[in-house]
Formats: C-alpha cells, structure tokens, sequence
C-alpha cells in the first residue's frame, strides 16, 4: 500500500533557529516559510534528494501543533508521511483491517495540496502516520 517516505514533520518552538540550524549547520536546501491557516502552521521545507523535512511552527490561536509543542516545549517529531496511489482504497483496506483513520475519516487536502489522511498514533507505536495521495 505505502511507497515512498514524503515527509517527516518537526514540531519546533523557533522557526528561526530551527531554519537556521538545518540551513547553516546542516547544509540544506530550505523553502520561505509558508502560511497555512486552514491547518493552523506555518511550514519550512527541507528539502533532500529523497525526502523531505517540513518544520511546522503554530499560527493562529487553535493550531493543533501549539498543544503538541505545549507537550514537548524542545520540539519533536510530530508525523510521517508515506504516498499512497489511491487514498480511497488505502482507507477501505485499513478500515476493514480495524485502523483508526483521524477525524471524519475522509481525505482533506494537505499542506502540498494534495488529499491527506492521518491514523491512529495508538495502532502505530505511537507514531502519527499521514498518507498522501501521490498519483
Ligand atoms: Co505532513
């Protein structure tokens, strides 16, 4: 079902010195921060040959990365993110299966505007796992 790994997304307290770090410290390719207000971030890609790293920082008073980092004030990974070809049967397969997919249970578009669903971090070892649609 899975192929390749999209993203793994990082909860930090400072964009800034987040940005900084992976841009002089560690040498990377990063984006211009982007406004996401319908998911409540602001997003810095990090982009390598294979994946990439998206650095998410709360906006707006309801984002749901605030009570995360509340959680974990250092920062911490927050979610990965594998492909999928086709997000509906992913989420028939899993349901049938007993996985837990997050919210309403259908696809939203995510952050590349693409559709995105997110599982049960309790039936994966306590790792939020984001499938994206990528055809
Ligand atoms: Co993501």
């Amino acid at each position: 079902m899975i192929g390749k790994l999209n993203h793994v997304a990082i909860a930090v307290p400072n964009l800034k010195a987040a940005v900084a770090k992976y841009r002089d410290l560690l040498g990377a390719k990063v984006s211009a921060p982007q406004d996401l207000p319908e998911h409540g971030v602001t997003v810095v890609f990090v982009e390598l040959d294979n994946t990439k790293v998206e650095l998410l920082y709360p906006l707006g008073g309801n984002s749901p990365i605030a009570k995360f980092l509340e959680n974990n004030p250092n920062g911490a990974t927050h979610h990965i993110c594998f492909e999928v070809k086709d997000i509906a049967a992913s989420i028939a397969s899993l349901k049938a299966q007993g996985a837990r997919v997050l919210g309403d249970g259908k696809p939203k578009i995510g952050a590349h505007g693409l559709p995105v669903i997110f599982l049960h971090p309790k039936d994966f070892d306590g790792v939020l796992i984001e499938l994206e649609e990528v055809k």
